[in-house]
């Protein structure tokens, strides 16, 4: 057996992107997703972990369910969307309706061929990263998979080193900012679904072909925000919360700004220093904080 690539007694890094040692997921099984058959109707929702993923998976199957009511099976949204990288919650290769819908956290490159070949839609969410890593923060102390961490300001240097779960979201925000050379993808800033949500799904039905009425958006709007969601066991991972794997809700606060909570001044500098180097080609605007 090859060896890991250890990254702490809970990760191991593989194509530079770290992954669960507690998972069975290895390295074989990561590559051999490449050759995983895709269908044109095939649908990929790619993020960096905490940037809005079960956020999105709720639109994506409101979207889709509406367009399509004998799509939504009787489960949630976790087993709905499944994992592409899979591990011990859900299996993404089991039969279900089309069109399949997969999450993954995988580096655009990591995914299979067929999502460039057969030009597959592509939903990339990203979140401004001083609210990631507080979120990730929380979400490391909450998962039983995860290490918990000794201390904010030790995991504020794990996120900017890439030794969290994930990786480095400097690398893969960039990666899947350039992804759009080679695959049909849309990008959605989590702080833009803050500030206008109806405006993000409407944008995400044009790019999908999901032709739907004014009142279907609504409702998809409705079913989606914070409040709905913290209630709803279909979307918000409360099973996972009931069975112990996660010790916290997964829906925490849902805002933007919340690092401001967090870091320190000097953190705070440090952070914007390493930004400013790794991010200084990157195109886009980060949001920092928006008003609640
Ligand atoms: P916080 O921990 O900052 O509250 P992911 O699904 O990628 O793991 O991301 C989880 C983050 O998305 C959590 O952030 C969670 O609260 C937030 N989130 C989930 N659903 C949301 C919604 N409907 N509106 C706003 N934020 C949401």
């Amino acid at each position: 057996m090859d060896s890991l690539d250890l990254v702490s007694p809970y990760l191991f890094r593989y194509k530079n992107m770290n992954f669960l040692l507690k998972e069975k997921l290895r390295a074989k099984d990561i590559d051999a997703l490449l050759d995983f058959e895709i269908r044109p109707t095939d649908i990929f929702l790619i993020t960096y972990p905490k940037s809005g993923t079960i956020w999105m998976q709720q639109i994506l199957a409101e979207i889709i369910g509406a367009v399509k009511p004998d799509w939504l099976e009787d489960v949630t949204n976790r087993t709905q969307i499944p994992m592409l990288e899979g591990g011990v919650l859900g299996d993404p290769f089991r039969p279900r309706p089309d069109p399949r819908v997969f999450r993954s956290h995988l580096y655009p490159d990591m995914l299979p061929h067929g999502v460039k070949n057969k030009q597959v839609k592509v939903v990339y969410v990203w979140r401004n990263p001083k609210d990631v890593l507080v979120s990730m923060y929380h979400f490391a102390r909450s998962f039983v998979l995860l290490e918990t961490p000794e201390s904010f300001a030790d995991f504020f240097q794990q996120f900017l080193d890439g030794d969290v779960l994930g990786g480095s979201w400097f690398d893969h925000v960039k990666k899947g900012h350039e992804a759009q050379t080679y695959l049909d993808i849309h990008f959605v800033q989590y702080e833009n679904m803050l500030k206008d949500l109806r405006q993000e799904v409407v944008e995400l039905c044009a790019f999908l072909g999901a032709d739907l009425t004014d009142e279907v958006i609504d409702r998809v709007v409705e079913k989606s925000t914070f409040k709905n969601m913290k209630t709803d066991p279909k979307g918000n991972y409360k099973d996972l919360s009931e069975t112990h794997i996660y010790k916290e809700p997964t829906m925490r606060k849902g805002v933007a700004g919340d690092w401001k909570n967090h870091f320190t001044v000097a953190q705070n500098e440090r952070f914007d220093k390493v930004f400013k180097e790794k991010m200084s080609s990157f195109p886009l605007t980060c949001t920092w904080a928006v008003k609640e």
